[in-house]
């Protein structure tokens, strides 16, 4: 899994990073030059004329101006090239929650219309354009091997895109504080052959499976039952709640919560039970006394098998 932007995964990430490169040579450079500059005015033993002194500092005012000039003409020019969104590739919309990530595959059709959370999956060498949005306050987009922080901002549609080249889980972090779990909202965006990504995009479009035991039939229908279904949409079922993310396919998902649990059956279970045990200020209700143990564990039998 890479998170880093030393290590760039695509186009616009590696143009940050060429650029980051550029500003810490530079200023080596200029820290390297001012402690020569040091060293050399300790050992000296003339003193320097008052001329002498005005050309100095007019020399280095003038350098600094110049360094600065050029950090803001490249500066600018990168901003250019990753502003600008390219015609072709898929549109994804994506929308910040308190502390989630919604993600919606747009499609002329809206049944082809493709809903998930937190991860993203996407063909290798293709642009993918994103509209961002906020459902609360301020998000900020952020998948550091990928692409720079856009932020999602409430009532306002931010557009941006990103590439990945090589095939590999990215991982994506909030990076605007937006509340007590921000830290707790994380995304991954797994980037797969354009193949892979055509089955997969399929596998999301299908309706999930009936349950296939009693146990998960029993999940189904407490889910159906209860406050589950008011909150989280399931495709073919009667649950079409929009509060809470889309559970369609979530047993096919690698975490919980944005990234805060690994997707187990039992952390399943757990996080139905509680979900203030694990990310404090989760908008999720606890399930203690209303729910039993056995049909907690029913419910995560049938969600896990929503793949
Ligand atoms: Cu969302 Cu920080």
């Amino acid at each position: 899994m890479r998170e880093d932007i030393f290590h760039p995964g695509g186009p616009l990430a590696r143009e940050v990073a060429r650029f980051g490169g550029f500003l810490h040579v530079v200023s080596a450079a200029v820290f390297g030059l001012v402690m020569i500059a040091l060293v050399l005015a300790l050992v000296r033993r003339a003193p320097v004329s008052e001329r002498g002194m005005r050309r100095g500092v007019a020399l280095a005012t003038s350098l600094t101006v110049a360094t600065l000039f050029v950090f803001l003409v490249y500066d600018l020019s990168v901003g250019r090239t990753t502003g600008r969104a390219p015609s072709r590739g898929r549109q994804l919309t994506v929308i910040g929650h308190q502390y989630w990530w919604e993600v919606h595959y747009n499609d002329s059709f809206p049944s082809r219309q493709v809903i998930t959370a937190n991860e993203i999956v996407v063909p290798v060498g293709e642009p993918v354009r994103l509209e961002l949005q906020s459902h609360d306050v301020i998000h900020s987009f952020w998948v550091p091997s990928l692409r720079g922080k856009k932020d999602l901002v409430p009532g306002h549609t931010a557009t941006t895109w990103f590439q990945a080249d090589t095939p590999g889980i990215y991982r994506g972090q909030c990076a605007e504080f937006c509340g007590h779990q921000h830290a707790k909202m994380a995304l991954f965006v797994t980037a797969v052959s354009p193949d892979s990504f055509v089955s997969w995009y399929k596998g999301q479009q299908a309706v999930p499976p009936a349950p296939s035991d009693s146990l998960r039939a029993e999940g189904l229908k407490v889910f159906l039952t209860t406050t589950c279904a008011t909150c989280h949409n399931i495709a073919g079922t009667p649950a079409s709640g929009t509060a809470g993310p889309d559970l369609s396919h979530v047993g096919s998902r690698m975490y919980l919560a944005a990234g805060t649990l690994k997707n187990t059956p039992g952390n399943m279970a757990g996080w139905i039970m509680d979900p203030g045990a694990y990310k404090v200020g989760s908008k999720m209700p606890s399930h203690y006394g209303t729910l039993t143990d056995r049909q907690v564990r029913a419910i995560a039998a049938y969600l896990e098998g929503l793949r």
